[in-house]
């Protein structure tokens, strides 16, 4: 299904009925990333799945598509579903997007699970690395697209999902470079969002991975802890859905 925002289509796509769940991508990614688990999830729930504005088939809005920005594209889907809450799964950026979300509407958020993220802005070091990805892209946009999706798997999984890490290339290289640079710039300058999970007062959980080349697993393992949150670490990279599907599966089990 397609709708415009500010004159820019924007796909999502529905399944199931019952309670709603929305699973939120990550950078670089797109719907087709949640297709492993939506035949489990839609028996019994409202799966919504979205393509991010710059990802998938969804179009460019702005120069910096910032997290607020995506938050506010999710809210119209919800409301032209008629959805008052709803189940968040956020991978990564969505996770970002998620809390971006939960922070003017804790209300419409029944549970948060964030996948492989972290509600803490990028440090002085990730906005520097940040800011040089710009400039690469404007070099070599295919070379950087290859590089970046690399970089999500443990170095020990790299060989073994060589294919899915291609296809998962392929996809991305369709992406409007415009768009690649607007989530970038939009991660970049994020704001940190721990005290709004911390005071989200409803089921909270996270799923961190031991290898993850992003998320630094001690560092943001305090944080779960400090904001309340369920923790579940397993093993494997940034990319759970495919490096550990079973174990992802496995906790998702509370869901319902
Ligand atoms: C993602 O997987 O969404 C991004 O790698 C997250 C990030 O770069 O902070």
């Amino acid at each position: 299904m397609v709708f415009h925002f500010k004159n820019v289509p924007i796909h999502f796509e529905t399944f199931g009925k019952g309670p709603a769940i929305f699973l939120l991508h990550g950078f670089l990614e797109s719907s087709t990333m949640w297709k492993p688990l939506i035949p489990e999830l839609s028996k019994n729930n409202h799966v919504i799945t979205i393509d991010f504005p710059g990802h998938g088939k969804s179009g460019v809005i702005a120069e910096t598509h910032s997290m607020e920005l995506m938050a506010e594209v999710v809210n119209e889907v919800l409301q032209k579903l008629g959805i008052s809450k709803a189940t968040f799964i956020g991978h990564s950026m969505g996770g970002y997007v998620a809390l971006a979300f939960a922070e003017p509407f804790p209300e419409k958020v029944e549970r948060l699970i964030l996948l492989n993220s972290t509600p803490m802005a990028d440090s002085e070091e990730r906005k520097e690395n940040r800011d040089r990805a710009l400039k690469v892209i404007d070099q070599n946009p295919q070379a950087y697209i290859s590089m970046a999706i690399g970089n999500l798997f443990a170095e020990s999984s790299r060989e073994k999902f060589a294919a899915a890490i291609e296809n998962l290339k392929k996809e991305a290289y369709s992406f409007p470079m415009e768009g690649i640079k607007a989530a970038i710039r939009g991660m970049r300058d994020r704001k940190d969002r721990t005290e709004i999970l911390k005071n989200f007062n409803k089921g909270k959980y996270m799923i961190l991975a031991e290898e993850d080349p992003i998320l630094p697993i001690l560092e943001t393992e305090k944080i779960a802890e400090r904001c309340g949150c369920s923790l579940k670490i397993i093993e494997g990279g940034h990319m759970s859905l495919i490096e550990n599907l079973n174990s992802v599966t496995e906790y998702l089990h509370f869901i319902g």
